[in-house]
């Protein structure tokens, strides 16, 4: 048996969550303190969830100071569908073009997703550059008139991120946020449209936040099937369906525990920042042996990638570190290579662990 306390998760995602939530969660699912039963069997309609949903988006407008013209909705389908429902509300049957910023796996996937429903524009495309890389703003070119314009905050895959908002023109803004929303303050009043799912930073598989301008909702197409169409979700105030009881439940301990425990988003900026950096350093205190795969001033604080100079090694390098304790470290199947998940429940001790691991076996193998 393992005791979890003891290994640390690096895992891509679905990520690593706080003990303090986990314990939360585990009790919930025998029984939840206020109703005695277990969580797995509230109905979605009962008061008991509508003040749940309530305090986790209260939660949520608390870390994002988000702005009260716009909508906290909590959606099934992962980031794959909001790909496809942003095309359906606003882009579809236009006849104009969606700007999009090609910048690593996700964003191509977002792109190959909406291509049936509307002409598509890259505004940039780091496809030929190995996405080691993001753009400068000199280097985009956008469309005239685009319906809107759409980037991943963060390269989950390849661990780009980017530092400002981007994509600055006269047209929507939507945003996939799914591997860095809470892991520091956002200024949601510079997008019209931001989403993320639930398991990196904010909970389990099977929720999506979405928070979107409501001047944004209402030029959404019309005719819609009514479960693709935001107005729906914002008219039933997120019970349209059942919604994911159990995720929805996680991600209001995890929200609550960033307010509580953490003290909010600039405080886990700060721990964020720590972490990323000490992994960084090490990485390019042993250049003759890690690679790192991300340029300089790109790199993710959230998915640090590298590689090992001597590829041969790859395979014992990730063995000794699970022997090690330090888990989810395989690079994603389209990169290969290394992949450290700093997501906000990894602590700077789990990194210290990782930081010294890679100092020993650099020295063990030199
Ligand atoms: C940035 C980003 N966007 C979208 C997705 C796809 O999300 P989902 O698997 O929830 O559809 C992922 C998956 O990891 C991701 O990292």
């Amino acid at each position: 048996m393992h005791t979890p306390q003891a290994i640390s998760n690096f895992s891509g995602g679905p990520g690593a969550l706080a003990p303090i939530v986990l314990q939360k969660a585990s009790q919930a699912l025998l029984a939840l303190p206020e109703t005695g039963i277990s969580v797995l069997g509230m109905s979605h309609r009962s008061d008991w969830f509508r003040q749940l949903l309530d305090q986790a988006e209260n939660n949520i407008r608390t870390l994002l100071d988000v702005p009260s013209h716009y909508h906290v909705l909590f959606l099934q389908g992962g980031g794959s569908l909001q790909f496809n429902m942003i095309a359906m509300n606003f882009a579809r049957g236009q006849g104009t073009r969606a700007d999009y910023l090609q910048t690593g796996y996700w964003s191509a996937k977002a792109v190959d997703a909406v291509r049936a429903q509307t002409q598509v524009h890259l505004a940039w495309n780091g496809a030929n550059s190995g996405y080691a890389r993001l753009p400068k703003s000199e280097e985009m070119s956008w469309s005239a008139r685009p319906s809107y314009v759409h980037y991943v905050d963060n390269e989950t895959v390849e661990g780009l991120e980017f530092n400002r908002v981007a994509g600055l023109v006269d047209a929507p803004l939507m945003c996939d946020m799914s591997s860095n929303l809470m892991s520091r303050p956002v200024d949601v009043s510079a997008y019209d449209l931001i989403y993320a799912h639930a398991q990196k930073n904010l909970g389990p598989a099977g929720v999506t936040v979405v928070i979107v301008k409501d001047d944004l909702v209402q030029t959404a197409n019309a005719g819609l099937p009514a479960v693709l169409d935001y107005r729906t979700h914002i008219k039933a105030r997120s019970i349209y369906n059942t919604p994911p009881v159990f995720a929805i439940y996680v991600l209001k301990e995890v929200t609550q525990w960033l307010l509580d425990d953490v003290g909010g988003l600039e405080k886990m900026a700060a721990i964020n920042q720590q972490k990323s950096q000490l992994l960084y350093r090490t990485l390019d205190e042993l250049s003759d042996f890690y690679k790192p795969h991300a340029q300089r001033e790109d790199r993710s604080r959230m998915n640090c990638t590298f590689d090992l100079v001597n590829q041969k090694l790859l395979k014992q390098w990730l063995t000794q570190a699970q022997d090690q304790q330090l888990w989810g470290l395989e690079g994603h199947r389209s990169l290969g290579g290394i992949r450290a998940s700093l997501y906000n429940a990894v602590s700077l001790q789990d990194v210290q662990k990782l930081s010294q691991f890679l100092k020993n076996f650099a020295q063990e193998n030199a």
